[in-house]
């Protein structure tokens, strides 16, 4: 076998994505309200917009979390050792786990993505600036216990534990119970004592939420319309993109941005040899993203296992980076 790092990426366990994808789109289209889980927006494609949008002038969450980043992981390395293996979900352009490992640049770092192409070029990168990290990507869906190999999850006791790093507020997509499903098997992945670093976005005014979900410049329009695009290519679908327009709601009840695909005309087209129509105003719901209050996020992180250590802000309250870690009665 060859030992390059791109050769090296461990791939998922699971049936294929292919396979997952059109049962998705299949299953989500046939229902009278029509959804596809927001895991789809990823394609190669999907994840280049997305590093768009966090430059977007009205999507504030990548900027404050980093800046929240640099102020913070120091303490953060402190706590969990310099050593500590990194296990990242949803790792997608690693930019900011670069200042995390800043502090740890020996260590072992564990990105898990969906998307495989993409994070194999992060992982590139991250190899020339930090030549003493030992890199091991894992393509899979973090929404399952992902085996990680054998030289992070010791059976040694005296072996550092683990620090999860789940930045972005990528939680928040997630509905409530698979965020705590999720943190759970996040939990049995990292094991008892590790560490968890996570960036969750607040509720503020929804003016401002709607602006970082439908941008001036259209991006994330172009980020949501590209999943149509993807199963035009990859599903052998018909469907007429430009009767499709990009709709971001907010939904107070839920606290969430929900982002739609709202068909402009009654239309018909077909996915993978299946017929479907959809009526002018009618929509495909393709992404939640809730917003929290600061006792919601570690109410959430409790249901999931984790005891909050340490909880930081910006200034104005905007977003919060928690540190958390993984508890069996022993540890404290
Ligand atoms: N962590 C980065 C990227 C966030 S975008 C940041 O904070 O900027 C969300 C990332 O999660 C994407 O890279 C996407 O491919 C990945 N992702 C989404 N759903 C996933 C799933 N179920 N399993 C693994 N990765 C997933
Ligand atoms: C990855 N995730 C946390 C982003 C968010 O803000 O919910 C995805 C996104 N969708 C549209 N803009 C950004």
């Amino acid at each position: 076998m060859a030992t390059s790092l791109l050769d090296a990426t461990i791939k998922s366990p699971h049936p294929s994505f292919d396979h997952a994808f059109r049962a998705d789109v299949l299953r989500g289209l046939a229902g009278r309200a029509k959804s596809i889980p927001a895991r789809w927006l990823y394609d190669e494609t999907g994840s280049e917009i997305f590093e768009e949008i966090t430059q977007a002038p009205e999507y504030y969450p990548t900027r404050t979390e980093t800046s929240l980043l640099r102020a913070h992981s120091a303490d953060v390395v402190r706590q969990s050792g310099a050593d500590a293996p990194v296990v990242e979900f949803g790792s997608g352009s690693s930019l900011k786990t670069r200042i995390l490992l800043e502090h740890m640049p020996k260590t072992t770092y564990v990105p898990i993505d969906i998307c495989g192409e993409f994070m194999e070029a992060a992982c590139a990168e991250l190899r020339a600036r930090f030549p003493k990290l030992e890199i091991l990507p894992v393509e899979g869906d973090f929404m399952q216990e992902v085996p990680l190999p054998s030289c992070v999850k010791s059976s040694d006791s005296a072996a550092p534990e683990a620090l999860g790093f789940f930045p972005g507020s990528t939680i928040g997509n997630l509905l409530h119970a698979e965020a705590v499903d999720m943190l759970r098997a996040m939990h049995r992945t990292l094991g008892d004592g590790a560490w968890l670093l996570i960036g969750m976005d607040r509720a503020k005014e929804p003016d401002r939420l709607i602006a970082a979900y439908d941008d001036a410049l259209g991006i994330t329009a172009q980020f949501n319309l590209n999943l149509l695009t993807r199963i035009n290519r990859e599903l052998e679908g018909s469907i007429p993109i430009n009767h499709f327009r990009h709709v971001a709601r907010w939904n107070a009840e839920r606290s969430r941005i929900e982002m739609h695909l709202e068909a402009l005309h009654d239309v018909r087209f077909e996915v993978a040899g299946t017929p479907f129509t959809m009526v002018r105003g009618e929509t495909i719901h393709t992404e939640n993203c809730h917003k929290y209050t600061p006792q919601g996020m570690e109410e959430l992180l409790a249901a999931g296992g984790w005891t909050t250590h340490s909880h930081w802000s910006d200034a104005d309250g905007d977003y919060s980076l928690l540190l958390a870690r993984a508890c069996d009665p022993k540890c404290g």
